[in-house]
């Protein structure tokens, strides 16, 4: 597999085009921003880590019947994907309370919810990935209603599956963010699964084990990361 031109960078991935008009090259970076990026620096061996905790969790998710954009991993950094045209919004399920769900309903961090809780961000940066509705992705036409149920399914079924994975391995899953795109007419769930898009706290003494050690300081980020890493491999 031929890697071409950069197609597009963002804070965490490069993308890169491929021999194969429908394949990319998604690679991992080490950098990591928080806050809308206001935030930026470092963790060593990040994009290793993510990619290879991406990986696993991406075929797990596959053989579970969820379709994604993951081909394989090449390298320490990279891995092929499908092409997508990626849906503009962002979908965070919340299964326990903490950051924004925190801060804009005033429930304290590491309350159980009822019931997971599904949000949609619209993916802009300039406008600082507001919180949206339904409602809001009709008028903006990022996707139909008929994808958004599919999306709102898969999201569900992939909250399911996770928690389940990661319970196996003494993790909670507090929270987390997908993105999905069009594919050949399909909905495949593209992007990342990592400790970045992930809020993952271990099950026996609730450490934080995800970015949150970088937004706040916490200390041990690396370790942090690999120990995911490890967990996930088991
Ligand atoms: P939040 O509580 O800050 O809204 O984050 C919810 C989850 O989504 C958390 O696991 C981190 C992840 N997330 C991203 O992957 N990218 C983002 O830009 C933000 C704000 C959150």
């Amino acid at each position: 597999m031929k890697k071409g031109k950069k197609i597009y960078e963002g804070k965490a991935k490069i993308l890169y085009e491929t021999d194969r008009p429908a394949m990319v090259i998604q690679e991992f970076k080490d950098d990591a921003t928080a806050f809308d990026a206001t935030k930026r620096g470092s963790i060593k061996e990040k994009g290793v880590i993510n990619n290879e905790i991406s990986a696993a969790l991406f075929q797990m998710l596959e053989s579970k019947g969820i379709p994604t954009h993951f081909v394989k991993r090449l390298s320490d950094r990279e891995m092929l994907i499908k092409k997508l045209e990626i849906i503009r919004v962002e979908v965070t399920i919340r299964n326990i309370s903490a950051g924004g769900i925190s801060k804009a309903l005033g429930i304290e961090e590491g309350v159980v919810l009822k019931s997971p809780v599904l949000e949609y961000h619209y993916k802009n940066d300039a406008l600082h990935d507001p919180l949206m509705n339904d409602y809001h992705i009709e008028i903006l036409g990022l996707a139909t209603s008929k994808e958004m149920k599919k999306i709102k399914d898969y999201s569900f079924s992939i909250n399911e599956i996770l928690k389940d994975f990661f319970d196996k391995v003494g993790l909670k899953l507090v929270d987390f963010k997908l993105e999905f795109g069009r594919y050949k007419g399909r909905i495949l769930l593209g992007d990342e699964i990592s400790p970045d898009t992930c809020r993952l706290w271990d099950k026996k003494t609730n450490e934080k084990l995800d970015k949150d050690r970088f937004r706040r300081d916490l200390g041990r980020i690396e370790e942090a990361y690999q120990e995911v890493l490890k967990r996930v491999k088991a």
